[in-house]
């Protein structure tokens, strides 16, 4: 989908060393998740997407939570360290110095961001090479652009002579729309001298990486903005405010692509499907379910109400309600719900059926098998066409070790039934209801693991002689008597 971008650019730097006090976290803003990514890896992914020759993140406040979380999303990046937050323009200081040289393109982004898209930042690398500015800067036009830098243009309206912060704005460049998005491409050389060039002397006494801009034009350079339509792309997070507005919109352009690629959502407001979910053609989602992960459904299944799917595969046309799952895997045409809970190692098969109040884990349930209601199953093992009794457990932890039991083929266990790992119950065969079973099962065999029955006669008349209880049973016997 990203426009391609054909050369690389010599770096991307992402800012990230900023406080975000306003999260009210004991987490850096960065590691707060949109759509199940961190803020800072939607940030990496965008800047991917151009494979640059480098991806420095410069960090900051709480930089070892920073920097550890980025060595596991992306241990190509380099890390710069800002000691002290002296400014945007101190900030990509820190960054080129950990690059080797600063000939070329350098992009520079932020790592809260979370919408802004590769493609965004390829057309922007493309018009700064179709002018051969020196800078061309991500702009949008906004009703309120309260607290931005302004994008101040030439007598003409074409290129742009300044960025001024709000703070530094004279009244009439406050009334400006157009704002600066803080993401920008560079010409490196001369970001680099106007770099060394910065002063601090402006209203917040930092250095300024905007000023590059006025350095350029002055040096007889071209700068010029981008405009984007698209607001949210350059929309940051301050607060968890708009992290949660920024989620749902991220989330609603998911579910549309998804609607749009033949997906019924029922509820496009209480659906929310991860980026890296994969849907098939003709899945319906009801209401109030999560797709998550590495979650994939095929053609035709139907997913929810209320379900949360995490690294769950889901075959073609099954069906799952009201299901809790993760690092399970669904069979064709299996049944799964409602009230479900799935846990991770559990392989039903085709046609296979997990019902309500059921609690699965490292269970293999062969092809139309079924564990239909009210039974824990864990550590098993079942056969092709078994059948699994109401209020089944699977005894698979003595206190100390988990063991395995194995339900063979077409065989069949009565309710209730308790079975003691590790046990065997071999193909074709049954277990009685109400068992407690610590002995294998052979092929063909009836297995019953309780006490037989006995019934004491007279036991109500000379224990429970003056009760309704016994004027009943008096009745009974006498009507049976006539
Ligand atoms: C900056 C721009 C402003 C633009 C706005 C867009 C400047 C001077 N102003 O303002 O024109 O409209 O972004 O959001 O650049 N950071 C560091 N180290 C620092 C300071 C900032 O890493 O010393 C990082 C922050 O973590 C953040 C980004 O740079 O990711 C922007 O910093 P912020 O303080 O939010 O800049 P603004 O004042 O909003
Ligand atoms: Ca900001």
């Amino acid at each position: 989908m990203t426009e391609q971008v054909s050369g690389q650019v010599a770096a991307v730097v992402i800012l990230a060393a900023g406080a975000g006090t306003r999260m009210r976290s004991t987490r850096s803003k960065l590691l707060h998740a949109v759509a199940g990514q961190s803020l800072l890896s939607h940030a990496v992914d965008a800047a991917d997407a151009l494979a640059p020759q480098r991806l420095v993140v410069v960090v900051g406040h709480e930089r070892e939570q920073v920097a550890a979380h980025l060595a596991e999303i992306a241990p190509h990046a380099l890390t710069a360290v800002q000691e002290q937050q002296r400014g945007t323009g101190d900030a990509v200081r820190c960054g080129l110095a950990a690059l080797e040289a600063s000939e070329g393109e350098v992009v520079v982004t932020m790592g809260d961001v979370p919408l802004l898209t590769g493609e965004t930042l390829a057309e922007l690398v493309s018009q700064h090479r179709a002018t051969g500015d020196a800078v061309t800067i991500l702009s949008s036009e906004l009703d309120d652009p309260t607290g931005y830098g302004r994008i101040v243009r030439d007598d003409d309206g074409d290129q742009v002579a300044a960025i001024v912060e709000q703070r530094d704005c004279t009244p009439e460049q406050a009334t400006i729309r157009e704002i600066n998005a803080g993401i920008y491409v560079f010409d490196g050389p001369v970001l680099r001298d106007g770099l060394a060039s910065l002063t601090a002397d402006n209203d917040q006494g930092e250095l300024y990486l905007t000023d590059v801009v006025r350095f350029a034009r002055s040096a007889g350079r071209g700068v010029h903005s981008h405009v984007l339509e698209d607001r949210w792309q350059t929309e940051g997070v301050n607060d968890r405010v708009q992290l949660a507005a920024l989620n749902r919109e991220y989330n609603r352009r998911i579910v549309e692509e998804w609607q749009r690629a033949g997906v019924t959502v029922v509820d496009p407001a209480t659906t929310w499907i991860h980026a890296s979910v994969d849907l098939g053609t003709d899945v319906t989602l009801l209401p109030g379910t999560s797709l998550e992960g590495a979650t994939t459904i095929a053609a035709g299944a139907t997913i929810g109400p209320d379900t949360t799917l995490t690294d769950v595969e889901v075959g073609e046309g099954a069906t799952v309600i009201r299901t809790h799952g993760s690092l399970a895997v669904i069979g064709d045409g299996a049944t799964v719900g409602p009230y479900s809970f799935l846990r991770p190692g559990t392989q039903l098969g085709v046609r296979g059926k997990i019902g309500a109040f059921v609690e699965t884990k490292n269970a293999v349930i062969g092809d139309g098998a079924k564990v239909p209601h009210l039974t824990y199953c864990g550590d098993a093992e079942v056969g092709e066409g078994a059948n699994i009794g109401a209020g089944t457990i699977f005894a698979n932890y003595d206190g100390v070790s988990k063991s395995t039991t194995v339900i063979g083929r077409h065989s069949f266990v009565g309710s209730n039934s308790v079975l003691v790992a590790p046990v065997t119950v071999a193909d074709g065969s049954y277990v009685a209801a109400g068992s407690a079973l610590t002995d294998d099962v052979d092929p063909g065999q009836l297995a019953i693991a309780r006490a037989r029955q006995r019934n004491i006669p007279g036991w109500v008349e000379t224990r429970r002689g003056d009760t309704r209880t016994w004027q009943a049973a008096r009745e009974a016997i006498n009507n049976e008597g006539a």
